[in-house]
C-alpha cells in the first residue's frame, strides 16, 4: 500500500469529501437497497459541513494518499441519558455511518486500516460499544468488519408496500 494517513477531516477537507462522495452517483456497490433516495449532492453537501463544523457528536475521518483523500468515515458519538442508563449497559455508543473507499482504491487494504484508525478513534474518545448496518448482500463489507472483530447481532427485516 502507499503511503496513507488516517485523520480527523476538519472543514478545509470540505471539498476533498465531497469529490469522494460524488463517487457515489454511480456506484452500485453502495446502493444495495431501495428505500434510500439516490445520492443527492445538493442535499449532500450541506450535510457533510454539517458534521464538519459538528464538535463531538459527528466526526468525519478520512484516508489520504498523495492523490488526496481516498476514504473517509462518519461516526455519531452518543452519551446515554439519565433516563436511559437504567436499561442499558453502556454510558457512551458510537454508530459507524459510513465508511467508503473510493472505486479505483479499493482492495488495497485502505478500508481495513481507516475502520481500524476510526475504532482506535472512538475507544479514545471514550465509547464503550460501536454498531453499525450493513446489507445483506455487502459481502466484502461485511467480510471487512468480520475481520476487525465485528459480531452479527440481529437481522433488520424490512417489508415495503408496492407503490
Ligand atoms: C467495503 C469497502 C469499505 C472495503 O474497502 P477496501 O479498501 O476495498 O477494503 P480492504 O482492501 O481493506 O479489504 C478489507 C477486507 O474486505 C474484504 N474484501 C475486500 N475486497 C473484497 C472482494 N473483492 N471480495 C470479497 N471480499 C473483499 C476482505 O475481507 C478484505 O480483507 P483481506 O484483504 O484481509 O481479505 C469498500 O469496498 C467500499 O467503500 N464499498 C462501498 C461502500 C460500502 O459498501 N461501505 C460499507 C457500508 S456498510
Amino acid at each position: 500500500m502507499k503511503k496513507l494517513i488516517c485523520r480527523k477531516a476538519t472543514l478545509k477537507d470540505f471539498e476533498g469529501i465531497c469529490q469522494l462522495r460524488h463517487q457515489l452517483l454511480d456506484d452500485p456497490e453502495d446502493r444495495l437497497t431501495l428505500e434510500y433516495a439516490p445520492y443527492n449532492e445538493k442535499n449532500d453537501r450541506p450535510w457533510i459541513q454539517k458534521c464538519l463544523r459538528s464538535r463531538q457528536r459527528i466526526v468525519v475521518l478520512i484516508a489520504e494518499d498523495e492523490e488526496g483523500i481516498c476514504a473517509h468515515s462518519i461516526v455519531c458519538i452518543e452519551k446515554v441519558s439519565r433516563k436511559m442508563q437504567a436499561y442499558v449497559t453502556y454510558r457512551k455508543k458510537a454508530r459507524l455511518v459510513h465508511l467508503y473507499v473510493a472505486v479505483n482504491k479499493r482492495h488495497q487494504g485502505i478500508g481495513t486500516a481507516l475502520l481500524k484508525y476510526t475504532l482506535s478513534y472512538l475507544k479514545q474518545k471514550g465509547a464503550e460499544f460501536v454498531d453499525l448496518e450493513c446489507y445483506m448482500h455487502n459481502d466484502k463489507a461485511a467480510a471487512l468488519y468480520a475481520k476487525v472483530g465485528f459480531k452479527d447481532v440481529f437481522v433488520e427485516k424490512r417489508f415495503m408496500f408496492s407503490k
